[in-house]
């Protein structure tokens, strides 16, 4: 090569890196892509694992991943994706007119392993049973992302942003790195109800992956990862908890001349506020008098939910006030002869749950699933929370 040439080539190289860096810091989803049909549902027994590998490393249960793995292992534990074999999932699985189990295994379950250890739970009537669930009571466990044919996948290194398959030599026989790790699409197989599964008013009833691909983080290249999982967090907060959910919101509370206003936006929120069919949240202002006190028939709400029922021609939806990413809502409470008022928010992550779905099983269930159901109903009852609770004075 002569020397003009080989320079080109280094600034080349160099220019490329910059403006890579520049771009996104990491390397592009597609580099070094994971396997076609990663996803594909439902996903095949891992097989045999390598003789020379220890008990812990070739279990799947998630405690054995724990021993190397701890931190991971904690986060993980207090999040729903660990809950996802849920009473309420259960209850239905066993109930009197129980569906195919992998209908709903394939988001709360994924492993063929969890499937099988299931079905053996359920012949032998002890589905309810968390001992006899085995490895099905992961949920949404380690081994359901990251294991495919007892091979381990992760994303880029963490220093190096080193991808594709490494040392053969090194644990796990040298774990496959891919920048799909990272990228949204990584949750859409569960997050994304697939078109073929029908629409209810034109939007699938659950339509998180599509919501976000049409929002202006999306377009700023923002996933579903930097905000459910920063610094690779495996704690996936969302519509249950409160700090989360304030995360995303911009509330503005102002006495004004003639009424007290409050403002709601979805300013960090990826998607629509909230994404589900199953919470209900509500805006909420009442009038006080000169003692601090409410004063009776003066409250005023506003409600933003996708509210949906089903019949015998299937679902239907009543409205959809949800608020899109930038978008607000506002409730106005005007003044009358009160000297204050009090503004707050009522988040209801299990709505739909609650007041819908689980009064319905309760009247047509008996026995164990009966009693799944109605320990998932009182939980659901529980979930509720409030935010930006504040008291104005009216301005002279
Ligand atoms: C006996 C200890 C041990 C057990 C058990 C174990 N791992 Fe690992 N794992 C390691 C070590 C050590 C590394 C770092 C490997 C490297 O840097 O090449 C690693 C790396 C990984 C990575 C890649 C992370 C990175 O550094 O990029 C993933 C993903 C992973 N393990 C998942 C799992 C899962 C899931 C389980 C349980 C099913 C598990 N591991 C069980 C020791 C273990
Ligand atoms: C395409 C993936 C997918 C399938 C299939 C699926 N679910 Fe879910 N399910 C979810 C997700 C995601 C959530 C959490 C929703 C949220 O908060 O956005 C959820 C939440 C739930 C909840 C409330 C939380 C809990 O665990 O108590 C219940 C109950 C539930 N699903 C039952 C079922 C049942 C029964 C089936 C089968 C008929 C099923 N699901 C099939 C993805 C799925
Ligand atoms: C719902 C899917 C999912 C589950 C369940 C899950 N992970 Fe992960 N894990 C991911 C994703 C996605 C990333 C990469 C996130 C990113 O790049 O922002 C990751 C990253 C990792 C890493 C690399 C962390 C680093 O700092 O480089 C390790 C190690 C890991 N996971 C281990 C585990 C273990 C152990 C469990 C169970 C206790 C587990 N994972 C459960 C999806 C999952
Ligand atoms: C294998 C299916 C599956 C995959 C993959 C998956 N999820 Fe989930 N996720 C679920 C299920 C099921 C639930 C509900 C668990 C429950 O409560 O029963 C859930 C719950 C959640 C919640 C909590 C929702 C709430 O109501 O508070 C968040 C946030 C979340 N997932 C984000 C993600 C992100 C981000 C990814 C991608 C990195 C991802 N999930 C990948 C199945 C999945
Ligand atoms: C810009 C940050 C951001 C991005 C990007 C984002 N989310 Fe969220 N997400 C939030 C916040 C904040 C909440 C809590 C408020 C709420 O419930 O909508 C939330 C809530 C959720 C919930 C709880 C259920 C519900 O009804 O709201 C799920 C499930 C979820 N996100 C999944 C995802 C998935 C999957 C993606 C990518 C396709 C994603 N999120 C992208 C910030 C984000």
């Amino acid at each position: 090569m002569k020397r003009g040439t080989a320079l080109r080539a280094v600034v080349t190289a160099a220019v490329f890196i910059l403006v890579s860096g520049l771009v996104s810091g990491r390397p592009a989803a597609g580099e070094d892509p994971l396997p076609a049909g990663y996803w594909t549902h439902p996903l095949a027994l891992q097989g045999e694992a390598p003789a020379d590998w220890g008990e812990a490393e070739r279990s799947l249960e998630p405690r054995s991943c724990a021993q190397c793995h701890e931190e991971k292992y904690a986060e993980w534990r207090s999040s729903l994706h660990a809950k996802a074999l849920s009473p309420g999932l259960v209850g239905q699985l066993i109930g009197a007119d129980a569906q195919d189990p992998g209908s709903c295994l394939r988001c709360h379950a994924p492993l063929a392993e969890q499937g099988q250890a299931f079905r053996e739970a359920l012949d032998k009537g002890l589905g309810h049973d968390r001992t006899a669930q085995g490895l099905a009571a992961a949920g949404n466990s380690c081994a359901g992302c990251h294991l495919r044919g007892n091979r381990r996948y992760g994303p880029p290194k963490a220093d190096s942003q080193e991808t594709g398959q490494g040392d053969p030599e090194a644990p796990h026989g040298g774990v496959y790195r891919s920048a799909d790790f990272a990228d949204s699409a990584f949750c859409k197989s569960c997050h994304q109800f697939p078109p073929s599964w029908g629409a209810v008013n034109g939007k699938p009833l659950e339509n998180t992956y599509n919501e976000w691909k049409a929002s202006p983080q999306a377009a700023a290249g923002v996933s579903c990862q930097s905000c459910h999982m920063p610094g690779r967090k495996h704690l996936w907060r969302g519509v249950h908890d409160p700090g989360m959910v304030k995360s995303g919101l911009a509330a503005r509370i102002e006495a004004a001349p003639g009424m007290a206003r409050f403002e709601l936006t979805n300013s960090g929120v990826g998607h629509a506020f909230p994404t589900y069919v199953t919470p209900k949240v509500v805006m909420k202002a009442v009038a006080l008098d000169a003692g601090g006190r409410p004063i009776e028939g003066t409250e005023v709400s506003h409600v933003i939910q996708r509210s949906v029922g089903s019949g015998s021609d299937g679902w239907y939806e009543n409205f959809d006030s949800r608020l899109l990413p930038g978008k607000s809502a506002v409730l106005e409470l005007p003044w009358g002869g009160a000297k204050g008022a009090r503004v707050w928010l009522e988040v209801y992550p299990d709505d739909f749950y609650d007041n819908n779905v689980y009064d319905g099983l309760l009247g047509s269930l008996d026995g164990e699933a009966r009693k799944l159901i109605a320990k998932a109903d009182e939980e659901a009852g529980k979930s509720r929370f409030r935010l930006f609770e504040t008291e104005l004075t009216r301005p002279d």
